[in-house]
């Protein structure tokens, strides 16, 4: 097998290649990062149980579609330390925040205001902080960060959010938040920062539903966003998920954005489906990707050919490759993020029998 860093470079190069960029300097530095800390680099068993995928390769793909726009390609990451473990992962992730912020001028205001809650050692979850890396035509790549709000336990996470939102000037949002979203069962599950500058840079609070959650618990969240089209918040989770919606053996997540002028209200809802957990294989995952691309008028062939590009694999053999879907609303018309996995260490064999709820 090849290294990980040769698999994922492969699979980032077919992506951007997919997405019509010709350079691929930055995303090869950033992979250069962020797998050269450590046993990660060379192992065909993975070193570490990453929970940012399936076969706990520390990568997942994205690509996301918006009107008027180019397409982004997208790398969720996460540093695993030479010696893996909570404490050495979130030191070679501290590491690697200070080695991007000075090479892309990164602002880490708001990361500073809020990072001692969920940092606090030694950290005890499975994860403490991952990154977003996001690639655009000719712009520098913009990056994110992840944070744990389950980082003691489920219940911790609600008071940690609404001390968190609290210090980013969001302590009326939270409540908006709390009163449509909370329900037994139903956490934040990451606090995630953009780390440009600037006014369009996000703040998103994202929530799982609890795993029986239905296209009504979804709405009922996005309830919290003023304007949103509820019915296709109802339609997209029917596409996405069919009949076994609300069976699933991971959950729906809700996402809530701010910028900076929001303060009261979030301005974007967007919502995760895990549509792994709903088809019998990635042929089929794949089928519903493309009727979701032509459902909200997205370049289908972009999508089918960056499927391609991450697979190693036929789709009907595997299910995984493609574990989410995301519908993004707001003020644009609707954007749509298909999830690449790498499975650079294996892959799920297909459900034959599945068969909806
Ligand atoms: N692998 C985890 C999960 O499926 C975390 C994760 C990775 C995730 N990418 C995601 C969760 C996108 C929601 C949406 O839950």
């Amino acid at each position: 097998m090849a290294s990980l860093s040769a698999h994922v470079r492969s699979q980032a190069a077919a992506l951007m290649t997919v997405a019509g960029y010709d350079d691929t300097t930055a995303v090869n530095d950033i992979l250069a990062d962020l797998l050269a800390t450590g046993a990660a680099c060379d192992a065909t068993t993975p070193p570490w149980p990453s929970d940012i995928s399936d076969d706990h390769s520390p990568v997942e793909f994205s690509v996301a579609l918006d009107h008027g726009q180019r397409p982004t390609v997208r790398i969720l990451g996460e540093a695993v330390a030479d010696d893996p473990g909570c404490e050495a992962n979130l030191a070679a992730a501290q590491r690697l925040l200070q080695r991007w912020s000075r090479r892309y001028n990164l602002d880490l205001s708001r990361y500073e205001k809020i990072a001692d809650l969920f940092l606090s050692t030694p950290p005890v979850s499975p994860f403490a902080l991952w990154f977003s890396l996001v690639f655009r035509h000719q712009h520098p790549p913009q990056i994110k960060v992840y944070l744990n709000p389950q980082c003691r336990d489920a219940h911790h996470s609600w008071h940690l959010v609404a001390e968190a939102m609290q210090r980013l000037g969001l302590g009326a949002a939270h409540r908006t938040l709390a009163s449509a979203a909370r329900r037994p069962g139903a956490g934040f599950s990451f606090v995630a920062l953009d780390l440009h500058h600037g006014a369009r840079s996000r703040i998103k609070i994202y929530l799982s539903h609890t795993p029986t959650a239905t296209a009504e618990d979804a709405v009922a969240a996005a309830v919290a966003v003023p304007g949103i089209d509820l019915d296709e918040v109802a339609q997209f989770c029917r596409l996405a998920a069919g009949d076994s919606i609300g069976h699933g053996a991971r959950p729906l997540v809700s996402g809530f954005t701010f910028v900076q002028s929001d303060t009261d209200q979030p301005s974007g809802y967007s919502l995760y489906v895990p549509i792994r957990c709903h088809v019998t294989d990635d042929a089929q995952a794949r089928d519903r990707a493309l009727t979701l691309a032509h459902r909200y008028g997205h370049d289908a062939g972009l999508i089918d050919r960056a499927i391609a590009g991450v697979a190693r694999r036929d789709l009907a053999d595997g299910v995984g490759l493609i574990p989410h879907v995301s519908l993004r609303l707001g003020a644009h018309p609707p954007g749509l993020t298909v999830y690449l996995s790498s499975e650079a260490y294996h892959a799920t064999a297909p459900r034959p029998g599945f068969t909806t709820a």
